[in-house]
């Protein structure tokens, strides 16, 4: 059941996954499942993982580009390693065809160390364009650390988040939540920058569709950005509208926590996982 949202356990079923992606016309960022890592052996093991994906993307001339988790590189257990170990992911990436490295957003306990060192990496010669990052719009920082990013010219994937936070860090009501996924996707597609809308709420996806239609934005100039095997109607859409999309695709070992948060997100994804079941 788990292959409706997950593209399968090793590298060559990710690549496989992204062909197709990219054969109905969308991009691809690709995610190696797994959070909390117990050694730095495990942290290097990781990112080597990266490492192959990097050389294949390019080898294959695959439109897909990676998303890297900062606890997954080790931030728990020493943050110089990660910093080391994801610096050398980017450069991999520019040496790789130019590619980008994506660093996800975790809870707020690592909001500001993954702002920092994506800051540094980025300011670093060579760099630029070549790693951005992701903002939460549920966060009330959110906006002061938007206008900081775009100073320096860093892409920023939004979404709505996906944690538990506070009430004193994070809208607790959903229409909040929402008004200001609005209000920053409007900062970020007047910024000029090439940016990420990830969500699957048509409400969020109107909004964006008519702002870039009232003023006259270039489709081309930002993508939709949604997950492997949700709304796949919608992606299709957005597609045939001359819009980019890119498919956030997960795989790996450690899919269960990933497959179980999909299902959570939307209990009816149960039912219809378990109708297909029976059906096949
Ligand atoms: P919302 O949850 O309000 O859902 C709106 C509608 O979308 C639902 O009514 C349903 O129709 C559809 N939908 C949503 N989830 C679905 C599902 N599982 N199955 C079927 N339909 C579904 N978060 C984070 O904290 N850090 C990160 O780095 C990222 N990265 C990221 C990348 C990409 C490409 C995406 C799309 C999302 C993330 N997220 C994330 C997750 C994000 O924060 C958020 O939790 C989910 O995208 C769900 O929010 P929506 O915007 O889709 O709206």
């Amino acid at each position: 059941m788990s292959a409706r949202f997950v593209a399968g356990m090793n590298i060559e079923d990710v690549l496989r996954a992204a062909a197709s992606v990219n054969a109905q016309g969308m991009a691809a960022t690709l995610d190696s499942l797994g959070e909390n890592v117990h050694t730095p052996d495990e942290a290097r093991n990781a990112a080597d993982i990266y490492h192959r994906l990097l050389d294949a993307i390019q080898q294959r001339s695959l439109n897909a580009n990676v998303s890297v988790k900062l606890t997954q590189m080790g931030l728990d257990l020493d943050p110089d390693l990660t910093s080391d170990i994801v610096s050398a992911l980017v450069q991999h990436a520019v040496t790789a065809g130019n590619n980008f490295v994506r660093v996800d957003m975790e809870g707020t306990n690592h909001t500001d160390v993954t702002l920092d060192l994506v800051r540094t990496l980025h300011a670093r010669e060579g760099n630029r364009g070549r790693v951005g990052i992701v903002i939460q719009a549920y966060l009330y920082r959110s906006e002061a650390d938007i206008a900081r990013l775009l100073e320096e010219g860093i892409r920023i994937r939004l979404c709505k988040g996906a944690y538990k936070e506070p009430p004193n860090l994070a809208f607790p009501a959903k229409a909040d939540v929402d008004a200001n996924f609005v209000k920053l996707m409007k900062t970020l597609l007047k910024s000029g920058i090439f940016h990420g809308i990830a969500t699957h709420d048509e409400a969020m996806i109107a909004a964006t569709r008519q702002f870039v239609r009232g003023e006259g934005i270039d489709p081309g100039s930002f993508e939709f950005q949604m997950l492997y095997g949700v709304r796949r109607d919608l992606q299709r859409t957005l597609v045939k509208e001359g819009f980019g999309v890119r498919v956030y695709i997960p795989f790996g070992a450690e899919w269960y926590p990933y497959f179980m948060r999909r299902l959570a997100e939307r209990p009816a994804n149960v039912l219809f996982l378990a109708r297909n079941l029976v059906r096949r």
